[in-house]
């Protein structure tokens, strides 16, 4: 498995790899919408990462490096293509956008949905603290918790 950053012209195949990820359905989003939105995201310079396996794309993270609050980097999406979960390609993944993020800040955001109990856990298990809740931010029904973690040497999780 190896993490490297996307090509400019890969948004299509990561969306083909993680669309059917049952997160993604529940907030609405298609395999095109999402090539659509790795294609701009691509165009303005954000951050995605691919991890690949034999030559084919099997997860992927989104990230700004700076700007959240004014302080921080910002997890947009992380997810692997189904039947990867499990293996620690996720934790590989956020490990490259924690460096990655950490040349520019001192901080990692991400919201996660309140129902992720698996991704909950996954992010505490790495550092993560759970700071507060937004309900309804992006989806009815659905709260986004806010997690967040310090970087660099030395920081406290
Ligand atoms: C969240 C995610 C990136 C974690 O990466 P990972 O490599 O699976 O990480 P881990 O192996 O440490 O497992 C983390 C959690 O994923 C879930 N998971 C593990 N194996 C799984 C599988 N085969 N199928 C579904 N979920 C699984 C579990 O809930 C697990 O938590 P637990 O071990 O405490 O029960 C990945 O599971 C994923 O892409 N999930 C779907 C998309 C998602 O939820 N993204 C987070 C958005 S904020």
């Amino acid at each position: 498995m190896i993490i490297r950053p996307a090509r400019g012209d890969e948004a299509e195949a990561i969306a083909l790899a993680v669309a059917d990820q049952p997160l993604l359905a529940r907030y609405g989003t298609t395999c095109a919408g999402l090539a659509r939105s790795l294609d701009q995201a691509l165009a303005r310079g954000d951050g995605l990462l691919v991890a690949q396996e034999e030559g084919a794309v099997r997860g992927m993270a989104w990230f700004l490096a700076s700007g959240t609050f004014a302080l921080g980097g910002y997890l947009r999406l992380i997810a692997l293509a189904p039947g990867t979960e499990g293996r620690g390609v996720g934790g590989l993944l956020l490990d490259a956008v924690e460096q990655e993020v950490a040349k520019a800040s001192r901080h990692l955001f991400l919201l996660v949905s309140d129902f992720n109990d698996g991704a909950r856990r996954f992010y505490a298990a790495r550092g993560y603290r759970e700071s507060g809740a937004l309900p309804a931010l992006v989806h009815e029904g659905i709260d986004e918790i806010v997690m967040w973690r310090r970087l660099g040497p030395g920081a406290e999780t």
